[in-house]
């Protein structure tokens, strides 16, 4: 009994062996950036000063799918940080897993904020380069400063997609860990 209950009190709660780092998780090849509505993100419509939050990488299985782990804040940044440019340096997808403790962070729009917030701490992260200039998650030495991010291309209608990853902290960064900024 005690080995077992053991056991259970450091079972991790998070399916590492199947989600980090795992570069066959990720897709081969880009794929389309979804809306939560279904459709596909586009440089020319999806709004300046917003986020939504997207899935990557998607397994096709719902549950799996809702993992904390593959949530993303897909973020058109506001005209200030140049978000008012029809390409792709106008957006930015972090992971929205909080780097000091792991609550989920999104983006505030709101004149005044236009940052990533996290509600259980108060870390603090800027849209335009994902690394945290407040709370707990500034404190931390780097990567685990500063969010993973996915990139993108558009083609010729404007359509956005996310570029394969590669997880790793000099890279894209893993997620719940960091990346060291660019
Ligand atoms: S988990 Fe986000 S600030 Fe602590």
């Amino acid at each position: 009994m005690g080995a077992a209950g053991t056991g259970l009190a450091f079972a991790p709660f998070v399916p590492w062996g199947t989600f980090l780092p795992n570069p066959s998780s990720a897709a081969a090849e880009k794929v389309p950036v979804i809306l939560p509505d279904g459709s596909t993100a586009n440089v020319f419509t999806f709004p300046i000063n917003h986020a939504e939050v997207i899935t990557y990488p998607k397994t096709g299985d719902s549950v799996l799918d809702e993992e904390a782990f593959r949530k993303w804040q897909f973020i058109r940044l506001p005209e200030k940080f140049g978000g008012d440019k029809n390409e792709v340096s106008s957006f930015r997808a972090y992971s929205m897993i909080c780097l000091h403790l792991w609550c989920v962070w999104k983006y505030w729009p709101q004149e005044g904020r236009m940052r990533g917030e996290c509600p259980c701490h108060g870390s603090m992260y800027d849209p335009v380069t994902g690394t945290a200039f407040a709370g707990p998650a500034s404190l931390q030495a780097p990567p685990s400063d500063t969010l993973p991010e996915l990139n993108f291309e558009a083609d010729a209608d404007g359509n956005l997609f996310v570029t394969p990853p590669q997880w790793g902290p000099n890279k894209n960064g893993v997620v719940g860990y960091g990346r060291f900024p660019k």
